[in-house]
């Protein structure tokens, strides 16, 4: 019979031996690093009623990840707080900031994924940055949330823990940068926020990647456009972002906004024409004067779906225009930015925006 002593020992030693292997389970899962920046997914109401009207970037990060213990089922997570801010607020240097944090952490062997949480308004555009500059094979996973943590059926813990169980996957790894929302995974480049107040709010028109449910990844179709490691674009190597601005075209519309961006000096200017890229007849003189004092004209459309179409609506060979395919004006001025960095003629752009 064992001693006093011994079934202590014993039970010890069990109590050890138990501890370390669970242990052992949790260091032996995926390491994935959550990003935090603010937004809606940090925010929090000032009752569960309050589905809509909150303050955005409240929450820490360690606060998030302590209040969602099942992400411990998926992955080994560690936190850092880049930053505390509604996305609506972002600038390029919040962009670089962010990027070469994701870079680096993407060079650690002790790294297997990154999720970054951020606010919807501008989650379409850093998702997008990302996946242009970014060198790694490695799966970053950009998530949000449409109501926050205090609302009832709030879609930010689901979003989330969504998010690091990609992060975690390997066969989400060289599928580019990916956005999870409301049981979606959707490509970097292709979605944007396109209603804005559903949980359904993030869509693209080449459809979702594929979906996430109960920890499971399903793919359906894989981007064909670069991204990442088969980008020539890398954000150790670019130190400053050129100025890039939108015009927006509309019924009646006039040049002021033209004028003031080319004396301003911006690098290139998108114009949000009406239906395929329109310029109205007005606007023409205006864009072509901008072209002539060295400013880039990159046509995309307010309309949100679709592509435009080049020297359909506009003579764009003649005027030396670019044409933003199918990237809505937001996403064409990210990337309008980044090609900035290397090419300087328009048809050197014209290809930037075939190939990403
Ligand atoms: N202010 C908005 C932002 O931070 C809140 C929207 C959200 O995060 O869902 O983007």
């Amino acid at each position: 019979m064992l001693n006093r002593f011994g079934w202590k020992n014993g039970l010890a030693a069990l109590v050890l031996s138990a501890l370390s292997s669970v242990a052992l389970a949790q260091a032996a899962k995926p390491h994935v690093v959550v990003l935090a920046t603010g937004g809606t997914i940090a925010g929090a109401g000032a009752s569960a009623a309050n589905s809509a009207t909150y303050s955005a970037a409240k929450v820490p990060v360690d606060k998030l990840l302590a209040g969602l213990p099942e992400l411990g089922q998926v992955a080994r997570v560690s936190g850092e707080q880049v930053f505390q801010i509604a996305s609506e607020s972002f600038t390029n240097d919040h962009l670089l900031t962010l990027a070469r944090r994701v870079s680096a952490l993407s060079k650690q062997a002790d790294v297997n994924g990154i999720v970054v949480t951020h606010g919807t308004d501008t989650l379409e555009e850093t998702a997008y940055f990302l996946n242009l500059v970014v060198r790694t094979s490695k799966p970053i996973v950009v998530v949000g949330s449409m109501r926050p943590g205090t609302a009832l059926s709030a879609d930010g813990a689901l979003n989330l823990y969504d998010a690091v169980s990609v992060a975690a996957s390997q066969d989400a790894a060289g599928k580019g940068v990916l956005v999870t929302m409301n049981d979606e995974i959707q490509s970097g480049r292709d979605v944007s926020k396109s209603i804005n107040i559903k949980t359904e709010a993030f869509k693209s028109q080449w459809g979702p990647l594929g979906m996430v449910v109960e920890g499971r990844n399903y793919w359906f179709r894989a981007p064909v456009k670069r991204h990442t490691n088969a980008s020539e674009f890398n954000i150790d190597e670019i130190q400053s972002l050129p100025a890039v601005d939108i015009v927006y075209g509309y019924s009646n519309m006039n040049t002021t906004g033209i004028e003031a961006y080319g004396k301003a000096g911006v690098k290139a200017l998108i114009h949000a024409g009406t239906g395929n890229g329109s310029v109205a007849a007005q606007a023409v003189p205006a864009l072509r004067a901008v072209r002539a004092s060295g400013v880039q004209v990159i046509r995309a459309a307010r309309v949100p779906d679709g592509f435009v179409l080049r020297n359909a609506e506009q003579p764009d060979d003649q005027y030396d225009w670019v044409v933003s395919h199918d990237l809505r004006p937001q996403k064409a001025r990210i990337l309008a930015m980044v090609a900035l960095t290397k090419a300087q003629d328009a048809k050197s752009l014209q290809r930037i925006f075939w190939e990403y």
